[in-house]
């Protein structure tokens, strides 16, 4: 009996490891824009910078873990809300369209041509991937008012603007250079 409790907590704890050992954070890279970014959550939408922008009313830096079956992005907050269930990150990948990434949260539905499934990460890159077409990795970074800070979008095929970025979402974080 006490053996066989024993080894039931170390099953779990190496369960609990495993998990843990899957969150990531993303980090953006492209021409342009400041190397290494992180992605954060604010109000509904995946943005990358340095700092929360003032004009939204909730911004928080997440970690992101893959649901079970593998091909969500489950965000976990890293910092206090008020969140009853964890955003799931989705793309608009109809054709043509060029909007922002966003997340839904368990009781609220994506808009219309956004599918929150088809995520993942190759060799640390998040990709995603339509039932019909191969990996694809179409991150815009679209900058807002405020310095170093973007809004994520999904290129579908839609019209970039000017000073629109392609950006690739990395696990790596960047190097601190000391100057
Ligand atoms: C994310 O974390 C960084 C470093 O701790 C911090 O400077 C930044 O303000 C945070 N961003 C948000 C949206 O909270
Ligand atoms: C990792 O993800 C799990 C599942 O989404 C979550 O419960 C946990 O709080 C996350 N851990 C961190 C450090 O973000
Ligand atoms: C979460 O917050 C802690 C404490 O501020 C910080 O050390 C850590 O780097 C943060 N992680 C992420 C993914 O923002
Ligand atoms: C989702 O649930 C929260 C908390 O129960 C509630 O405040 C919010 O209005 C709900 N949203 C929708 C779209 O039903
Ligand atoms: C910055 O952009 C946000 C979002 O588009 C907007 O709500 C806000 O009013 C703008 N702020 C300024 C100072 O233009």
């Amino acid at each position: 009996m006490l053996y066989q409790l024993y080894l039931v907590t170390v099953l779990v704890a190496c369960v609990d490891s495993v998990v843990s050992a899957q969150n990531f954070s993303l980090y953006a890279y492209g021409t342009g824009i400041t190397s290494g970014l992180q992605l954060f959550y604010g109000d509904g939408q995946a943005y990358v910078g340095t700092s929360a922008p003032s004009f939204l009313s909730q911004a928080v830096n997440i970690t992101l873990s893959k649901s079970d079956d593998g091909t969500e992005f489950v965000a976990s907050p890293n910092g206090t809300v008020d969140w009853t269930s964890q955003p799931t990150m989705y793309v608009d990948t109809t054709d043509g369209a060029m909007n922002a990434v966003g997340f839904v949260a368990g009781n609220e539905t994506a808009p219309d041509g956004a599918t929150v499934t088809g995520f993942g990460l190759y060799g640390g890159w998040a990709f995603h991937r339509d039932d019909s077409s191969s990996i694809e990795m179409k991150f815009i970074a679209s900058p807002t008012n405020e310095t170093d800070v973007y809004l994520v979008k999904w290129n579908a095929g839609g019209t970039k603007s000017a000073d629109d970025v392609a950006i690739a979402l990395r696990t790596m974080a960047p190097v601190a250079i000391s100057s």
